[in-house]
């Protein structure tokens, strides 16, 4: 039941504190050095010989696999190619037993990335399943399972499965870093002291989520928004993208921010809200060039950055801070708002929210 609050999804974002708790509970070690992951079985050899990994997924599960790429080619300095399932499973992929498949799936039943996991398996590639659903046709199937315990979620939009997945995949990252020894153990406390304070963070975000109504109010009638962001925001903007889009009906374009210059700018004109990420320090200049860019078109602009990047609040129209992380950590936090702004203007278009339009929650069917 919806437990007082007034839709599915609403609680469920509510719930992701709780999701992410239960999803790294048990799986780092006391010390806090490292990730005990003892439902992965991959011998020693095999984990060696990996040379290349592959996760492929749909919507949002395929988001948390992009988010995944980089963490893992950053961890754990294997190549990773992140892959939509439905495209995956007809193209032939290059796989043999040295390729590690990882399957994204909230359901588990999701056709298109049952079929992928299977044609991976026929190729001789190990699979590894990040799934919500115990015993589900993916856990079934796949050589290793790791669950997100996100607990049902019943809302189409999904929201506290994507930030679990993302949890699940700096735990990957994290496992194989450790199993493959490329990381140093102060960078791999580092990041493990920051993922156990994940779901505080999240609670703080989801305290102050009042300026996202304000926008809400303002732009609720706009008929397209766009999401920029560099490195892992633009993982991040996709998603924000994908669940405007389906609960709101707003058109919603996300944007790697240094390619808009390459055709989409001619979209960017007086007035245009365009909700930029700004969570990557290494990025930031880069990212505030890009603002500057869609300012000077005259666009509104709404940041989400990370605090400490306050110097965002020079060029954006507004501007909503997400508490400090590591740099790996942010798109957690980052999607909070992403996933109240869109929740918010759904309820204010008054649609449908936990059942939007001509979608369903498993997609049992190709
Ligand atoms: C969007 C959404 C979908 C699912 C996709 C995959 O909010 O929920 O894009 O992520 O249909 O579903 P699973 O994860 O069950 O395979």
């Amino acid at each position: 039941e919806k437990e007082g609050y007034a839709h599915f999804m609403l609680k469920e974002i509510h719930e992701q504190p709780r999701a992410l708790k239960d999803t790294l509970s048990g799986r780092i070690a006391p010390d806090g050095s490292g990730v005990t992951l003892s439902e992965i079985n991959i011998p020693e050899e095999e984990l060696r010989e990996i040379n290349k990994i592959f996760i492929t997924a749909c919507g949002t599960a395929f988001h948390a696999g992009l988010v995944g790429k980089h963490i893992i080619e950053t961890l754990a300095r294997i190549p990773v190619e992140a892959d939509i399932a439905s495209e995956f499973r007809y193209r032939n992929p290059l796989l043999d037993r040295h390729s590690l498949v990882i399957v994204v799936s909230q359901s588990g039943e999701t056709a298109d990335t049952l079929a992928a996991l299977r044609e991976a398996k026929r190729k001789g590639a190990r699979v590894l399943a990040v799934t919500n659903v115990v015993d589900s046709s993916v856990a079934r199937e796949a050589d290793d399972v790791l669950y997100t315990w996100a607990g049902p979620e019943i809302a189409v939009a999904s929201t506290k499965a994507y930030t679990t997945q993302l949890v699940s995949m700096y735990l990957i990252g994290l496992y194989l870093a450790q199993r493959r020894g490329t990381l140093k153990p102060e960078e791999m406390t580092q990041i493990v002291t920051g993922l156990r304070k994940l779901p505080d963070k999240v609670s703080a975000i989801l305290e102050n989520g009042k300026d996202i109504e304000t926008f809400v109010r303002q732009y609720c009638d706009c008929s397209s928004i766009f999401f920029i962001g560099r490195g892992l925001d633009h993982a991040v903007a996709m998603e924000g993208s994908l669940k405007l889009k389906e609960i709101s009906y707003i058109h919603a374009e996300a944007y790697a921010a240094g390619e808009l210059k390459h055709g989409t700018l001619a979209l960017i004109v007086k007035d245009v809200p365009v909700i930029a990420l700004a969570t990557q320090s290494v990025l930031f200049e880069k990212m505030l060039s890009n603002i500057k860019e869609v300012k000077a078109r005259d666009a509104t602009v709404l940041a989400v950055a990370m605090r400490g990047l306050e110097e965002v609040a020079k060029e954006a129209d507004q501007v909503m801070y997400i508490p400090r992380t590591h740099q790996v950590l942010t798109p957690v936090l980052a999607v909070i708002p992403m996933q109240l702004l869109a929740y918010h203007m759904a309820v204010v278009r008054d649609c449908d929210v936990d059942q939007p339009r001509n979608l369903a929650k498993s997609v049992t069917v190709e």
